[in-house]
């Protein structure tokens, strides 16, 4: 499966069972993130195509914010390909793949 972050188009491979925070992290890019267990909401980005489902029951998100498409990437494991729209992010820390 494949995660997609724009729009810096940056990509990874994720394995089964990862979370998409930790493919990307485990790829090299480099995104925010702090408690890593679906409560801080420093991961918080938007779903811009695929399906996720979550590891946790109550993810900290509004059924608003679910709706419009946020997600935690964190505690989302993902069930294809998906592409997230992060705009902190902006390339890996040594700039490669930029
Ligand atoms: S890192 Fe805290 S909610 Fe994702």
């Amino acid at each position: 499966m494949k995660l997609t972050i724009e729009p810096a188009h940056l990509s990874c491979e994720m394995n089964e069972g990862q979370s998409l925070l930790e493919a990307a992290l485990a790829a090299g890019i480099n995104m925010p993130r702090s408690c890593r267990n679906g409560t801080c909401r420093a991961c918080m980005c938007r779903l811009e195509a695929g399906q996720i489902r979550y590891r946790i029951e109550w993810p900290g998100l509004s059924p608003d914010e679910k709706d419009e498409g946020w997600v935690l990437p964190c505690v989302a494991v993902p069930l294809g390909d998906v592409v997230l729209s992060a705009p902190s992010v902006r390339g890996f820390p040594d700039g490669a793949g930029v």
